[in-house]
């Protein structure tokens, strides 16, 4: 835990390298998604489109996200949920931090950040009418408490959708992950397999939708 959190201080300090990774802009970014994620221009595209995919375009309700990062991802598409309440968690405040800056540059005034643990969340019990996690669980400590402190959060019918990293799908990511990001604390094992995380969902929620571009699964369900 200790080391994950030292882990993302460090990325929230070169916050503008990871966000062009995560955006795949710039040379550095490009290449990066292109050479350890195995993302071109078109997959990149189709793997933001099924992380966001549970989460319609007029959603109105109390939004959780967590882990926000430097919300490079999010925080753009929020801008068009206006009926929405929206709670960004991270455990970084270096992380938080920089979300917190774009989130002004955004004008998002309806977006709250908290500092906190995903296991320990400050919300009563089906507090939330959806919860999103983008490439969190791979990097949780706790995978199982996880899960259930994310589930517990959520509304009967509520919607728990995000993305994921997979292992089995790409031979260089996958050794990309153990000999760098692991040791790094930037991932933390063990990791699903698309089947598995399939099968893990249903555990919890019903509808369970499974899709997947390389290394990432795109995940909606409901509870
Ligand atoms: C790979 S980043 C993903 C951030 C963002 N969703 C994105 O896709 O750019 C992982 C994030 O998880 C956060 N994190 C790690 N462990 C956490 C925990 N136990 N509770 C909450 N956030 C955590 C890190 O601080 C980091 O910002």
């Amino acid at each position: 835990m200790e080391k994950i959190f030292e882990a993302y201080q460090r990325v929230g300090d070169y916050a503008e390298l990871y966000d062009e990774m995560m955006t795949n802009s710039g040379v550095f970014g490009r290449a990066a998604m292109k050479i350890f994620w195995g993302l071109d221009d078109y997959s990149y595209r189709k793997f933001l489109k099924q992380t966001f995919a549970g989460i319609p375009e007029d959603f109105r309700g109390r939004l959780l996200e967590v882990p926000v990062g430097t919300g490079v991802l999010s925080l753009p598409q929020y801008e068009k949920l206006n009926g929405a309440e929206i709670f960004c968690v991270d455990l970084s405040d270096k992380m938080l931090a920089v979300a917190e800056k774009r989130a002004k540059k955004l004008n998002l005034r309806s977006v709250k950040f908290i500092q906190s643990d995903v296991i320990d969340l400050p919300f009563t019990d089906k507090f939330f009418d959806a919860v999103l996690s983008i490439n969190g669980f791979h990097v949780f400590g706790d995978k199982v408490k996880s899960f259930e402190e994310t589930r517990r959060v959520l509304k009967d019918d509520g919607i728990f959708c995000g993305s994921v990293y997979i292992k089995g799908e790409n031979t260089r990511t996958d050794l990309f992950v153990e000999k760098f990001c692991e040791p790094q604390g930037f991932f933390n094992p063990p990791y699903d397999t698309a089947e598995s995380l399939r099968r893990r969902l249903s555990e919890y929620y019903s509808k369970v939708e499974v899709s997947k571009i390389k290394s990432f699964a795109g995940f909606v369900c409901v509870r």
